[in-house]
């Protein structure tokens, strides 16, 4: 898992989704596949098409191990140009920032749903009014992100009706955050080729501490939604 979201969590966000029986999953920014490999074995029925700029090691064992190898293909494509026809779901969790924010996420994920569809989302957010030190780590302005209740009507605007969500408790981020530095330090100390590759990669893993621990840490949130597309009720409408 590439975002703050607790295995649990994963399994009772899916719960929410109920595709047709064979339909068809679009993961976009799948990274190591956890959304589409956990829907796909649960639901023996459906196929998927996950899109990542890079697919990271692992992901073709990942998917063995889950015997979901028949179902699923992982491209490696820039999402934000890639076309594949209609989808039953679409899951964009934490990759908005390829698509410039939550508004062309939404764009994005509804250029590539079948009508009546739905899409698992999953963003960021301001907990808590954002501080100087916050903005400066993540280097944004403070209304480039929103807050929760501003989340969900930029979801409204776009013609989705928010369905279940989960906010991500803080020992969510911070086993999210714990991971990502010590991979990087694990690789340094254990694997990385040269002196100057070992330093580079804990020269990242400190900033990066640095920045979560005295910048955003309990002032960025991560929700993830399941939204419904609302297009064909509107279309319906006298
Ligand atoms: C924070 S990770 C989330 C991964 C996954 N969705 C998850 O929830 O575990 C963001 C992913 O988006 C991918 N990404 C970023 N820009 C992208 C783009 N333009 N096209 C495709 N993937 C992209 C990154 O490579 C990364 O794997």
């Amino acid at each position: 898992m590439a975002a703050p979201v607790g295995v649990g969590r994963v399994r009772e966000l899916l719960g929410w989704i109920a595709p047709p029986a064979g339909g068809r999953v679009l993961d976009l920014g799948c990274g190591y596949g956890a959304w589409l490999l956990e829907l796909l074995t649960v639901r023996e029925d459906l196929t998927g098409v996950g899109i990542d700029l890079s697919l990271p090691d692992g992901l073709e064992r990942a998917t063995r191990d889950r015997g979901v190898g028949d179902r699923v293909r992982w491209e490696q494509a820039d999402a934000t140009g890639w076309e594949g026809g209609l989808f039953d779901v679409v899951v964009c969790v934490g990759a908005s920032h390829a698509f410039g924010g939550l508004a062309g996420t939404l764009a994005a994920a509804r250029q590539h749903l079948r009508p009546g569809g739905q899409v698992v989302l999953g963003d960021t957010f301001w907990e808590t009014r954002p501080t100087l030190e916050a903005l400066s780590a993540l280097d944004v302005a403070a209304d480039d992100v929103p807050d929760l209740p501003g989340l969900l009507t930029q979801v409204e605007q776009a013609s989705f009706e928010p369905g279940y969500g989960h906010v991500s408790t803080v020992a969510e981020w911070d086993d999210y955050e714990w991971s990502w530095t010590a991979f990087l330090v694990d690789w340094a100390l254990r694997e990385a080729p040269t002196d100057a590759d070992r330093e580079q990669a804990l020269a990242v893993a400190r900033e990066h501490r640095q920045q979560w621990l005295s910048g955003y840490r309990g002032v960025l949130g991560f929700a993830t939604l399941v939204l419904h597309d609302l297009t064909p009720l509107q279309e319906t409408r006298p």
